[in-house]
C-alpha cells in the first residue's frame, strides 16, 4: 500500500469576500510528483502557502510527515523545501552566496552550506557560474538559482510554485531533468503549473483547479482517457471539456 506523505482537508481560504481556495482536499504519495494545474488565479499560489506553513487557512487540516501544520509548524517546516513563483534572490549576491545564506538561515553552519550549495549549483548545471553575481544571469538562470534555494538542508518535500515559467528551453529542460532526479532519489514533490504538456511529462497524478475547486483529480493518463483517445487528447482538452474554457482565457 502506498503511504501518503501530505494530505490537505477541505482548505478554505478567503481573501475579503473572494474565496481564492474553496473547499480543497488531496493527499500526495511519498515519492510522487504530484501536479497542481489551473489557469491564473485557480488558488494554487495560496494551496502551496498553506501546505508550506507561510498562511493560515480559514478552515481544513495539513498533515506533512505526519506533522500537522495547525499544530506543529516548525516541524513541517524542517521537512520541506519551497520554490516559490516570485523569484527569492539577492540580486546583488553571487549565486554561491544566495545558497550559502539561505542555508545558513535554515540552521547549517558554514562549511556545510557551502559543500551543499556546490553540490546543487552542479546539478542544475550552473557550478561554473557560482561565484557570478545575479544580477548579470538569464531568467533561466534565475529560476535554476531560485530552485537550488529551495534544495538547502536537504528537504524530503518540495513544493515548485511554476518553476518553469518564461524561460528558455535549455534552463526548462535542465530544471526538468533535475526534478526527474530528485524523484528518482526519494523526493516528494508537488508542482505547480499551467503548462499542461509539463504536468503530462513529469506528474504521476494531477489535480485540475479551478475557481478554487478541485474538478479532477487522476493520473495525466486515465484523465486524457476520459474524453478520448489518449494518444489524440491533451491535458488542454480536459479543461476545455471540464470547464468550457481554454486555459488561457
Ligand atoms: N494576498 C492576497 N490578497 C487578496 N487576494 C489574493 C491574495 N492572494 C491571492 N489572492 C487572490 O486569490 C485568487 C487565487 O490566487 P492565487 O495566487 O492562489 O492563484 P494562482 O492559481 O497561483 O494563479 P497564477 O497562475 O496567476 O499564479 C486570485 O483571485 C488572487 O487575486
Ligand atoms: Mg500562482
Amino acid at each position: 500500500m502506498t503511504e501518503a506523505y501530505l494530505v490537505a482537508q477541505d482548505l478554505h481560504k478567503s481573501f475579503n469576500e473572494h474565496k481564492a481556495v474553496d473547499g480543497v482536499s488531496f493527499s500526495i504519495e511519498k515519492g510522487e510528483i504530484f501536479g497542481l494545474l489551473g489557469p491564473n488565479g485557480a488558488g494554487k499560489t495560496t494551496t502551496i502557502r498553506m501546505l508550506s506553513t507561510v498562511l493560515e487557512p480559514d478552515s481544513g487540516d495539513i498533515i506533512v510527515g505526519g506533522y500537522s501544520v495547525r499544530h506543529n509548524a516548525d516541524a513541517v517546516r524542517n521537512l520541506i523545501g519551497v520554490c516559490p513563483q516570485e523569484l527569492a534572490l539577492y540580486e546583488e549576491l553571487s549565486a554561491l552566496d544566495n545558497l550559502v545564506f539561505f542555508g545558513r538561515m535554515a540552521g547549517l553552519n558554514g562549511k556545510e552550506a557551502k559543500a551543499q550549495a556546490l553540490s546543487h549549483l552542479e546539478l542544475l548545471g550552473l557550478k561554473e557560474r557560482a561565484k557570478g553575481r545575479v544580477d548579470k544571469f538569464s531568467g533561466g538562470m534565475k529560476r535554476r538559482v531560485n530552485l537550488a534555494v529551495s534544495l538547502m538542508g536537504h528537504p524530503q518535500f518540495l513544493f515548485l510554485d511554476e518553476p518553469t515559467v518564461g524561460i528558455d528551453p535549455q534552463s526548462r529542460n535542465n530544471i526538468y531533468e533535475t526534478i526527474e532526479a530528485l524523484r528518482d532519489k526519494g523526493m516528494t514533490i508537488l508542482y505547480t503549473t499551467h503548462y499542461m504538456e509539463e504536468a503530462d511529462r513529469l506528474c504521476k497524478r494531477v489535480a485540475i483547479i479551478d475557481g478554487g475547486r478541485i474538478i479532477a483529480l487522476d493520473t495525466p493518463l486515465t484523465l486524457r482517457s476520459k474524453i478520448g483517445p489518449p494518444e489524440q487528447v491533451t491535458l488542454e482538452d480536459v479543461f476545455l471539456r471540464l470547464t468550457g474554457r481554454s486555459l488561457r482565457d
